[in-house]
């Protein structure tokens, strides 16, 4: 399939705006923008749809985005896969599986703004919360069009470690010149393989690849040819890694591992549900205590 939105630029290399020198990284979308006379839906519930207002600008090699949980990224990365159509809950651009609606249509009224005159070869949505039901789904269909199990090196995602699978389908089945939006990709992976996540991560930027990851990891954060975006209630902003709010939290009980229960609780959108079993006469959601 040809590549959503107009063919906004002159497809010249992207160039660092301080230095001048050409940028790793496909570029391949420039920016993410409401179309003229749409409007943002949701924007009351998830504030951070209001970047696709002014314009949500990618790095051309890896844009995070971080941020508290209901904080919108995995609203803003399906509504960007929706936008390169891609399948909003996981998998390529010529395959679709489908179990639920997707909760959020914004990416349908995204304009793309090119940054390159060609199109990315290749397009993947990995989804953390969908990793099994795509497993599934290319067990059931071997023809599929996107190369069946052997695009994801012929061992079913199915007889493989949640973490196993995912190094498998970042192994096989993302290639280069390649646009992949990842949701929370490191949500399997042991600290030592975010680490190689990370040079995974930097092996498609070298071969000409975009990505947006939402992600919480302080590890695959670090990758420094990246803009990070954090996600809040009043909106989008451009964050250095030192105010990415996982990277102080995790300093933080690193340096005192003792203090940890100490540490600040995060700003919930919602009250968390009442852990363990209220006790009769005692209220709901007090601690049960060591024997309950
Ligand atoms: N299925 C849904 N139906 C209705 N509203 C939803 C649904 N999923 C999410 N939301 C709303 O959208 C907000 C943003 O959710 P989103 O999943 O984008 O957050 P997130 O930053 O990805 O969180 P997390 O870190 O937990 O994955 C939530 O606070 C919630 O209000
Ligand atoms: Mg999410």
């Amino acid at each position: 399939m040809t590549d959503p939105g107009p063919d906004a630029t002159d497809g010249a290399p992207w160039r660092d705006p301080a230095t001048d020198e050409p940028l790793v990284g496909g570029g391949f979308v420039r920016e993410l923008v409401v179309r003229p006379g749409k409007g943002i839906e949701h924007e009351e519930t998830v504030p951070a749809l209001s970047a696709f207002r002014t314009g949500l600008a990618l790095h051309p090699a890896v844009t995070f985005l971080v941020g508290e949980n209901g904080s919108g990224k995995s609203t803003l990365a399906e509504a960007i896969a929706i936008a390169m159509g891609m399948n909003p809950e996981g998998g390529g651009s010529t395959w679709w599986f489908t179990t639920r609606a997707s909760h959020f249509d914004v990416g349908r009224d995204l304009l793309v703004l090119r940054g390159t005159r060609t199109p990315p070869l290749n397009r993947f949505f990995l989804r953390a919360e969908s990793v099994f039901t795509l497993a599934t789904a290319i067990e059931q269909d071997q023809n599929a069009g996107e190369g069946g199990l052997e695009a994801y090196g012929n061992v079913s995602l199915h007889e493989q470690s949640h973490g196993e699978s995912f190094l498998a389908l970042l192994h096989h089945r993302l290639g280069p010149r390649g646009f992949f939006v990842m949701d929370e990709p490191e949500s399997a992976l042991s600290p030592q393989n975010e680490l190689t996540l990370l040079r995974g991560v930097h092996e498609l930027v070298q071969a000409g690849g975009q990505l947006v990851i939402a992600t919480h990891s302080p590890i695959l954060v670090a990758y420094p040819h990246a803009t990070i975006l954090l996600c809040d209630e009043d909106g989008v902003r451009t964050v250095a890694y030192d105010d990415v709010p996982a990277v102080r939290v995790t300093r933080s009980v690193l340096a005192a591992p003792g203090r940890a229960l100490d540490e600040p609780r995060a700003a919930a959108r919602t009250e968390p549900a009442p852990r363990g079993r209220a006790r009769p006469g005692s209220g709901a959601g007090t601690d049960p205590g060591p024997e309950a």
